[in-house]
């Protein structure tokens, strides 16, 4: 991971007990029958006793945040290496509900990144526009300056992933149109390879909001889409293993909309 293969990422969020990991067992029996990469992303809490429930099945595991620093004074605070001893292998970075509860920005992201990777995890890091920047026609300005403050240029080769989430739509019920996936995700190829050049072009796009089993397979055959971040529909384990199956690359025809 990164992968050629599409890559499929739950988010848990701040939800699972311990009595929530019967149904990643069932999940991870069937990622191991479809062709996609999928991961969890759970709290916390929940990682070490996460990858002993999927342990032997193909499925990784993820963390939500994680603190810039190695370690110290941070009361509440996870690093890399934390996460790692946990026996996480990726964690997501940046995402807009943290932007919105705790006021990172994009400079901070830059930095999780950055300490995600010398920490030797894969991070997720996650741009997209507010609402009132989509009615203000800005989405794409504001996704390429995102892409451009929150991916460092020493990340360039890196492992790293890149989720576009427009924030009015994450556990909306909405979704972009696909042009506008498409456009958004062309936009963020281009400032990659703008920025970083050929070094960024194996990074996989994954997109997030709303994603779910009836919407999943029109998604992933953009061409610029590489992957999913899933919210909601990831937290029970017959709807994930539902948008898991309409997810399957064998089953979707790749659809160049340029
Ligand atoms: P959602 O969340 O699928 O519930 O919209 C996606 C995310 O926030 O990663």
């Amino acid at each position: 991971m990164p992968t050629s293969r599409r890559l499929i990422v739950g988010n848990w969020k701040m939800h699972g007990l311990q009595a929530d990991l019967a149904g990643a067992k069932a999940v991870a029996e069937v990622a191991d029958t479809v062709d996609l990469e999928v991961a969890i992303c759970v709290p916390a809490t929940l990682i070490e006793r996460m990858r002993r429930t999927v342990d032997g099945s193909t499925v990784s595991v993820g963390g939500q945040d994680l603190h810039s620093g190695v370690s110290g004074p941070f009361t509440g605070d996870i690093s890399a290496a934390m996460l790692v001893d946990a026996g996480a292998g990726m964690v997501i970075a940046g995402h807009s509900e943290r932007r919105a509860a705790y006021g990172e920005n994009d400079a901070q992201v830059a930095v999780k990144a950055r300490a995600a990777v010398g920490g030797g995890l894969v991070p997720i890091i996650c741009v997209g526009e507010t609402a009132a920047e989509r009615d203000a026609d800005r989405t794409l300005a504001v996704i390429h300056r995102q892409v451009v403050d929150c991916v460092p240029s020493d990340l360039a080769s890196a492992a790293i992933i890149l989720a576009y989430e427009p924030v009015w739509a994450i556990g909306h019920g909405v979704t972009p149109s696909l042009d506008e996936i498409a456009a958004a995700h062309a936009t963020l190829r281009g400032a990659l390879n703008s920025i970083h050049g050929d070094l960024c072009r194996s990074v996989p796009l994954l997109f997030g909001g709303s994603v779910d089993a009836g919407n999943v397979s029109k998604v992933m055959a953009l061409r610029d889409v590489n992957g999913v971040l899933v919210g909601g529909a990831s937290l029970d384990a017959s709807n994930f293993i539902s948008l898991l199956h309409a997810a399957d690359t064998r089953r979707i025809a790749h659809v160049d909309r340029e």
